[in-house]
């Protein structure tokens, strides 16, 4: 009996098949690195010392997901596979809705057809639109503002759609805050492709000077020190909530919701401030206008996952940013690094 992991390749994905073989699960991953590497497969080897099955498939070939399926006697689905860049989805959103709904009808299509029905997916906080007040709480309204957003919030529509259809569905639906860090190791981490969109893969190639200055985005919201707040968490600690997860389904059938975040809030600048300490020397950057779409202020209430899943987040903002060095700075261009 194994777990698939889609996507396992990518940065949370390779974080989750560590802990997934750290826990002594048996996994099988599958990953078109689109946005990803075969280097963090080596890596997430390496760090275990645990070897898995991989397919290089496109989980848009239903033919490839049903071989993986009919090879291998698949239990559990963690999916992570799709695209993931906001501004990206606003202008190419036939192609980000083509892509994680075809690719997930599919996943969710071979599961049916295999009686496999426990299903953990990768939702994000995004599903919260643009929430009224702070800690968001897994109860509050959900909308969405991107198509980005659109597709995770219509995954898990049809999430709850099938488990009522047939209550035979495990699915549990985890809403990422804003993951960051990197194995402690430095063999596995973030590497975006292009120029980052995010903050800290953005602020980690400042610091190792691939870029010349982070840009911040707006110091003239209504927080402390005017830039935006965010519950930045540790993608080891996200991969532990994946492993917590999947413990809770095989309790019953249902569709189960948690916030993974630390439910501490980090302006732009406290990021700024704790990575330099994390790397030793100062980080240019320079205030720019806002950003369309950004929000003052996101933080959750982890306190579902706390209760339910056991789970809590152990990593501070020191940590996050020292991870995510480490990564960087032995890595400055992310996998595409040659080995010494
Ligand atoms: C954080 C803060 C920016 C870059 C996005 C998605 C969300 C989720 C996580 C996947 C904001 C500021 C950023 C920069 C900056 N993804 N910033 N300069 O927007 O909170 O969330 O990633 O599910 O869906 O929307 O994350 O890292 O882009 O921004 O000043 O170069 O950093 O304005 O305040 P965000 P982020």
């Amino acid at each position: 009996m194994a777990i698939l992991v889609t996507g396992g390749a990518g940065f949370i994905g390779s974080h989750t098949c560590v802990e997934l073989l750290n826990a002594g699960e048996d996994i099988v991953v599958m990953d078109n690195f689109y946005n990803s590497n075969s280097r963090a497969l080596d890596g997430i080897r390496k760090i275990t010392g645990k070897d898995f099955k991989f397919y290089e498939d496109d989980m848009l070939d239903i033919a490839a997901v049903d071989q993986i399926f009919a090879e291998n006697d698949i239990e559990q689905v963690i999916h992570f596979a799709g695209y993931k860049c906001v501004p990206e989805s606003v202008q190419k959103p036939l192609m980000y809705y083509s892509n994680n709904l075809r690719g997930t009808f599919n996943i969710l299509e071979t599961m049916k057809k295999y009686g496999c029905t426990k299903f953990v997916f990768s939702s994000s906080a995004t599903v919260y639109g643009i929430p009224a007040t702070v800690p968001v709480k897994e109860d509050f309204p959900l909308s969405a503002i991107n198509p980005y957003g659109s597709t995770k919030l219509i995954i898990e529509n049809l999430c709850r759609e099938m488990y009522a259809a047939d209550n035979t569905w495990t699915m549990i639906l985890l809403r990422y805050f804003n993951p960051v860090g990197a194995h402690e190791s430095g063999l596995i981490g973030e590497d975006p492709n292009g120029i980052p969109n995010n903050l800290m893969p953005y602020l980690t190639q400042v610091a190792v000077g691939r870029l010349p200055y982070l840009n911040i985005f707006g110091n003239d919201y209504p927080t402390p020190d005017g830039t935006c707040v965010r519950d930045y968490i540790h993608v080891v600690d996200l991969a532990v909530g994946h492993v917590k997860a999947l413990k809770k389904l095989e309790e019953k059938p249902e569709v189960r919701v948690y916030n993974l975040g630390t439910g501490h809030g980090y302006s732009v600048l406290d990021v700024v401030h704790a990575f330099e300490k994390a790397c030793g020397h100062e980080v240019k950057y320079q205030i720019k206008p806002r950003r369309a779409g950004d929000i003052a202020m996101c933080y959750c209430d982890p306190t579902k996952a706390k209760e339910e899943l056991g789970w809590e987040a152990q990593y501070g903002i020191e940590e996050m940013c020292q991870d995510s060095w480490r990564w960087q700075s032995q890595n400055p261009d992310g996998y595409a690094t040659e080995e010494k």
